[in-house]
């Protein structure tokens, strides 16, 4: 799969405005290269300090029936274990919309003088680059989650420590025609969104 970059000086903007395409569940995932291409991007975001303040587990194959246990394991713990089988199914069937999850984990360099906060924007912002470097290699990518991601059985199927949180996953592979889902909004700079220190631009 070969990126496909249109030449001239608005190449990237056309990309961040594209319509997102969503994996299909009998999509390719990613191969070696792609991946690491897509995850070169997610480490490039603004990071103060230059902390590295994420990792990301890649899930595949049959990582997908272990993350699938986790949830339900974690839907278990939350409800007490009295769950009815299709809110059991639906959860137990999330990894199966697409051929790669990449888990998001935002993990802070608790030492640093780097507010947690800002170090859980950086690796928001890599969550975001995953997006939008899959998108540019001609992948589907849709960022989910999941009301289980606190539990104890997801927190360590993704070995995360007691400071780190599961910011949810990207499900990532090809996609079909037609899977295109919406065009983004223009925004309206009077709808009281984008307000003004200064003068307004002209
Ligand atoms: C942290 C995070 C978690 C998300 N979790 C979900 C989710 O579980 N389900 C969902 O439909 N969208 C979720 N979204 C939003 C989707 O990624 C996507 O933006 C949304 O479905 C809109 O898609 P559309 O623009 O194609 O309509 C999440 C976004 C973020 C940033």
């Amino acid at each position: 799969m070969s990126i496909e970059v249109v030449p001239g000086a608005n190449a990237g903007f056309d990309l961040l405005v594209a319509p997102r395409r969503v994996p299909s569940r009998d999509g390719t995932a990613p191969g070696h290269g792609e991946l690491v291409d897509i995850l070169r991007a997610a480490t490039a975001v603004p990071d103060h300090g230059h902390l590295r303040p994420w990792r990301f587990v890649v899930v595949s194959g049959s990582g997908r029936s272990s993350f699938s246990d986790a949830l339900v394991a974690g839907l278990r713990e939350q409800d007490g274990g009295e769950v009815p089988a299709s809110v059991s199914a639906k959860m137990a069937g999330k990894p199966d919309a697409a051929p790669m999850q990449v888990m998001v984990v935002a993990s802070p360099v608790v030492a640093s003088n780097i507010p947690r906060w800002e170090q859980t924007v950086s690796a928001s912002c890599a969550g975001y680059a995953i997006v939008l470097a899959a998108t540019a290699l001609g992948f589907g990518a849709a960022w989910k989650s999941a009301r289980v991601l606190d539990t104890a059985p997801v927190r360590a199927l993704f070995a995360a420590s007691p400071e780190e949180q599961l910011l949810g996953w990207i499900n990532l592979g090809t996609c079909e025609q037609g899977s295109i889902r919406r065009e983004s909004d223009p925004l309206d700079l009077f709808d009281g969104r984008v307000t003004f220190v200064g003068p307004r631009p002209a």
